[in-house]
């Protein structure tokens, strides 16, 4: 159990929008930061507080590998999809985005799923490395974020 697991707990997609914008998407208001399977019955949204304040959030929905993965990557075949993990700047390096990871890990097992794959921020390959992500393939751009690369990780 991580450090402040105990902060981390389900949370609306409404306010997972608030954080979406602020530390991943500022250019884009929060309104638009609506995901495919935001509102899926079987979607995680976590978010992590301190002193009742949100400070992090992850969001994990059913969603297969991106199209040339293999087949163990289809959401029939437990495949999970992060999106939107972020914690604000005051509390970085402080176990939040593990203890939001942990939670996410779990919720997944919980439904069945074995694979939790992403898209993930060349800035951010460290921490999930860290966690226990893979890259897979190669570099990558989003337009207007930058560079990515798919990352996995086997649950
Ligand atoms: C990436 C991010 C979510 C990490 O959150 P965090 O709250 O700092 O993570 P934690 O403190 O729980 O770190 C977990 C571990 O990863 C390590 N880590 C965190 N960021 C790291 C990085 N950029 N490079 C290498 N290691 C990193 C921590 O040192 C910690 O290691 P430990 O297990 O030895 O203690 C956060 O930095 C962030 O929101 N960044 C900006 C948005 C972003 O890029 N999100 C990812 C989009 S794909």
């Amino acid at each position: 159990m991580s450090r402040s697991a105990e902060c981390v707990r389900s949370i609306t997609p409404a306010e997972v929008r608030q954080l979406r914008h602020a530390v991943l998407r500022p250019f884009d208001p929060p309104e638009k930061l609506v995901y495919a399977g935001d509102d899926a019955p079987d979607t995680l949204h976590a978010g992590a507080f301190v002193g009742g304040e949100l400070v992090g959030i992850a969001s994990v929905c059913r969603e297969a590998m991106p199209v040339g993965s293999d087949s163990r990557g289809s959401a029939e075949g437990g495949a999970w999809r992060l999106r939107g993990m972020a914690t604000v700047p005051a509390v970085r390096g402080g176990g939040h985005g593990r203890a939001l990871l942990e939670g996410c890990f779990r919720h997944i097992r919980a439904q069945g799923g074995d694979l939790l794959w992403c898209n993930a921020r060349v800035a951010a390959l460290g921490f999930y490395e860290r966690m226990g992500f893979a890259a897979q393939g190669e570099e990558f751009e989003i337009v207007p974020i930058g560079p990515h690369y798919v990352m996995t990780r086997r649950l």
